[in-house]
């Protein structure tokens, strides 16, 4: 039997962790880990709570004897880390209320924290603004971020009193004088996203050339221009996008103000990677500082910065081909596990991601234990004194062996020949059937581009811990 939303507690004897239900899901407190989390840095702690999750799901797995879809991938979110990125989002750009991106992953307890931590949120569609209404929310701090939006969509909106919402063209105008004429109404304007992983200004956003003319028929149309939106595109690399975009918003503000509008709002959108986010944020401070006068509200739409970084998910290896190089007798092999790109990997192909897979366990040593020790380069911290198992044998067994690496590649379990997580990995240790492997950074565009094609589930369960007792007061853990 896989772990279930019904256990109430059970102890992880290394730390006494509770594993409470909460949300209807399992939830790991940092208060249950005692006082060792006080003696530990974050980075440190959270690394520990996230691999006692692991290993207590897989422990109670076993892919030999148990009932479908109990071996099915799970994430494990650390909601401290969301926690972590919201405080040094307002260290760094203060003057910034975040309205978070919920279609990078619109996770409940993600939802919930953001909620009552002040964040605002940007939605798309009609079911992204109801899941933000549901959980209580002031429609004053949602912004439809749609600027070519559903007509029965609107309707919904303007019902429900949600009149922040973006526009970038004559049609959608005429729309919103139709449906939404009371909007507090944004021009997303357009910008060079050519650095960017994710390109959205061949879909979005007004030339700058555009913006008289738009601006001057939100006028005719008696509609409410208040402020000025753009988005630089989804993982930016160069920060001068934004102050160009900031620039240029200074601009329109101006034009909109001498016909006679009173905006009172920018909105700076999304594309902040953690990364890069201290350097980015001092270059558009200096940018805002500039061009933005302190009577201006300033908004931002982030997604991934707040959750890449806080999901990683584990999948069970559920087939293995072994594929034997006739001239050299070298052997590599062929890795299937139960979730790929038409799953949780849909990022490899929507949003251009590189998941890199670690090993979190191999059925030859059942009751050991390998979370962040398959390649410590990567880790923040090593876990090597963390008390979980060390890889030693395989590595004397790499050390005997002439110090060879295995070549594998990785593979999801439909039909399809396109789903391919990985196509060259290597690693010193052997996978075979049941072992399990696990992939960080696994928190945007994820689970919520996932697919049930062939038949597989796109309801993975996710198993939350907070590292932050920030984190854990404000949601109850
Ligand atoms: C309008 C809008 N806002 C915000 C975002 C979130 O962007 P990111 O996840 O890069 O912060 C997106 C992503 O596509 C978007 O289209």
């Amino acid at each position: 039997m896989a772990p279930s939303a019904d256990n109430a507690i059970i102890n992880n004897n290394k730390y006494n962790a509770s594993v409470k239900t909460n949300f209807n899901i399992n939830c790991v407190s940092d208060h249950d880990f005692g006082t060792q989390r006080e003696l530990l840095p974050p980075a440190k702690v959270a690394k520990e709570m996230i691999g006692a999750a692991l290993q207590k799901h897989i422990g109670a797995v076993n892919p030999s004897e148990c009932e479908p879809g109990d071996e099915d991938a799970f994430f494990v979110a650390d909601i401290g880390e969301v926690y972590r990125q919201h405080m040094r989002w307002k260290n760094n750009l203060p003057r910034v209320t975040p309205h978070y991106a919920i279609k990078c992953n619109p996770d409940p307890v993600v939802l919930r924290l953001l909620a009552t931590l002040g964040a605002g949120f940007d939605c798309a569609s009609k079911a992204e603004i109801e899941q933000v209404l549901k959980i209580g929310v002031d429609p004053s701090r949602i912004i439809y971020a749609q600027p070519c939006k559903t007509k029965s969509y609107m309707r919904y909106t303007a019902k429900q009193n949600v009149k922040q919402m973006t526009f970038d063209n004559t049609d959608e105008l005429y729309k919103v004088k139709e449906l939404c004429p009371d909007a507090e109404l944004y021009l997303r304007i357009l910008t060079d996203d050519s650095a960017s992983l994710c390109r959205l200004s061949q879909k979005f956003g007004a030339s700058m050339e555009t913006t008289q003319e738009l601006l001057e028929l939100a006028k005719e149309l008696d509609l409410n221009i208040a402020g000025v939106a753009f988005h630089v595109g989804s993982g930016a690399t160069d920060s001068s996008a934004f102050v160009q975009a900031v620039t240029d918003a200074r601009d329109v503000f101006d034009r909109a103000i001498d016909l006679g509008f009173s905006p009172h709002t920018l909105d700076i959108g999304g594309g902040f990677v953690s990364e890069t986010f201290e350097f980015t944020a001092s270059v558009l401070n200096v940018a805002l500082e500039q061009h933005i006068p302190s009577s201006i509200r300033i908004i931002a739409e982030p997604g991934r910065y707040y959750t890449s970084s806080a999901f990683t998910l584990a999948c069970n290896v559920i087939a293995r081909r072994t594929v034997e190089d006739k001239q050299t007798g070298e052997k590599s092999y062929m890795l299937y596990l139960n979730d790929g790109v038409y799953g949780n990997f849909s990022s490899i192909i929507f949003d251009h991601q590189h998941p890199v897979p670690q090993i979190l366990s191999t059925r030859r040593k059942q009751n050991n234990y390998n979370y962040a020790l398959a390649d410590l380069s990567r880790s923040t911290d090593s876990l090597l004194d963390s008390g979980y198992t060390s890889a030693t044998e395989d590595q004397h067994e790499l050390a005997s062996g002439g110090g060879k690496e295995i070549e594998y590649s990785i593979w999801g379990p439909t039909c399809d020949g396109i789903d391919c997580i990985s196509e060259s990995w290597k690693s010193g240790q052997t996978v075979d059937v049941g072992d399990w492997l696990y992939f960080e950074e696994m928190g945007a565009y994820t689970k919520c581009s996932a697919t049930r094609f062939n038949g597989f589930t796109d309801k993975h369960e996710t198993v939350y811990v907070s590292s932050e007792v920030g984190a854990s007061a404000v949601l109850g853990f």
